[in-house]
């Protein structure tokens, strides 16, 4: 394996030998974590090719509500236009590359570049360019705009030229999400936290439960993910009676299958809460109304991953989405989102800080612990070492992240 510095001297082939020399069953090795020409491959061949989860459509209710998302170097901004419609357009504009929009959020029907003065509908449609000559053409000078979809309420961005077919995603929401009624939710709270990590780091710590036990002491009192295997499986068993009586359907196998055959990847699973626990809460009571086709607390959770950034927590009476946001080789962000009945009623049918605190408190402790790790492996002595067999989603991640960035 090469070093870093030759690395850079020579990206193309250095990342792919550093492919190739990786260790099956082993961790990532450290140019994976640092390096900017991988980070650069991983924006490339992975983030700009996967659907992204951005945010629950009930952030803009109105007619011309928009918010701007920051994400590595784009900022993109969701807009509602005047007939509905959700769109995803680019914050750069197409006469010098000014921002067009200046504004984190508000509400417009029109983007007037500040640098000249072009003027864009809020679908990304260039309206009005001032002193032009006669032949410009404003239909072939409108903001790039990105695919969207919304399913359940969760707007979805690609930066695709030709994005991942989107079908088993959308079904597998609707017999998930749509049980537990997401399409009629709000948003209740929003957290981002600043993490100096490189990205990965921050998705390889969310998809394994090794960690749960030593460093989430609140989570482990409620969730049994952090059991062995064998006992996870028996509660899921004893779950599965009631599973199916709701009709929630869950995908089995693996949810980082390849790209290569041109379609999204998501999986859906249950897992237990344990004995008299409701919801993801500091007692395991419930914290808000039950939400959907629930009438009553089932003792499980819905997990669902998507993609390579988007995370979904189904409890019965409040969402969480989790959204992973690179932003350079060596930071990246963790968004949270809570989500709760269209409605309830803060302060009446809920309390937000007993709605955050579980959330709050683990997401704290997987920051710390992910720092704790980005210093350490940018040690030259870091080796990576196995992984375990709790940590069989974080393995399955690997293989899956070598297999995208090695394919253009
Ligand atoms: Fe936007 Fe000139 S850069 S109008
Ligand atoms: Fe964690």
């Amino acid at each position: 394996m090469k070093n870093v510095e030759a690395l850079i001297d020579n990206p193309g082939d250095t990342i792919d030998q550093l492919v190739a020399g990786h260790r099956v069953a082993y961790g990532l090795a450290r140019p994976f974590y640092h390096d900017p020409e991988i980070y650069r491959r991983d924006m490339e061949r992975v983030f700009r090719r996967h659907w992204h989860c951005v945010a629950h459509e009930s952030i803009i209710p109105n007619a011309n509500d928009f918010e701007v998302f920051h994400i590595d170097t784009e900022q993109v901004i969701i807009t509602r236009a005047a007939d509905g419609a959700i769109h995803a357009i680019l914050n750069v504009c197409r006469h010098r590359g000014a921002e067009v929009c200046t504004k984190q959020k508000g509400n417009a029907r029109v983007f007037v570049c500040p640098y000249h003065a072009w003027t864009y509908g809020n679908d990304g449609s260039l309206r009005a360019a001032r002193l032009m000559p006669k032949d410009f053409r404003r239909e072939d000078h409108g903001l790039k705009t990105l695919h969207v979809r919304v399913v359940e309420g969760l707007i979805f961005i690609s930066f695709a030229e030709v994005s991942l077919d989107f079908g088993e995603v959308e079904h597998l929401l609707h017999a998930t999400c749509g049980q537990y009624g997401w399409a009629n939710a709000k948003v209740a709270h929003r957290e981002t936290y600043p993490v100096a990590a490189n990205w990965k780091l921050a998705v390889e710590n969310y998809v394994e439960c090794y960690h749960c036990g030593p460093a989430h002491p609140e989570y482990s009192q409620t969730h049994a993910l952090e059991q062995p295997l064998h006992m996870i499986e028996a509660m899921n068993d004893a779950l599965e009676a009631r599973t199916c009586a709701l009709g929630i359907e869950v995908g089995s196998g693996n949810h980082w299958q390849t790209s290569r055959e041109g379609r999204e990847a998501i999986h859906a699973f249950r897992y237990a809460l344990y004995e008299g626990v409701e919801s993801g809460s500091e007692d395991g009571k419930a914290v808000a109304p039950l939400m959907g086709r629930f009438t009553d607390f089932d003792g499980g959770v819905t997990s669902i991953h998507l993609g390579g950034t988007t995370f979904l927590v189904c409890y019965p009476d409040h969402g969480m989405i989790y959204r992973f946001i690179p932003k350079t080789a060596e930071t990246c962000e963790m968004e949270l989102i809570w989500l709760v009945d269209g409605k309830a009623e803060e302060g009446k049918d809920f309390d937000l800080d007993r709605l955050t605190w579980l959330w709050k408190v683990t997401t704290a402790e997987d920051k710390a612990i992910i720092e704790h790790t980005a210093r350490g492996v940018r040690s030259h002595y870091f080796v990576p070492g196995p992984i375990a067999p709790m940590e069989h989603n974080e393995l399955r991640y690997i293989e899956w992240y070598l297999d995208e960035i090695s394919h253009p």
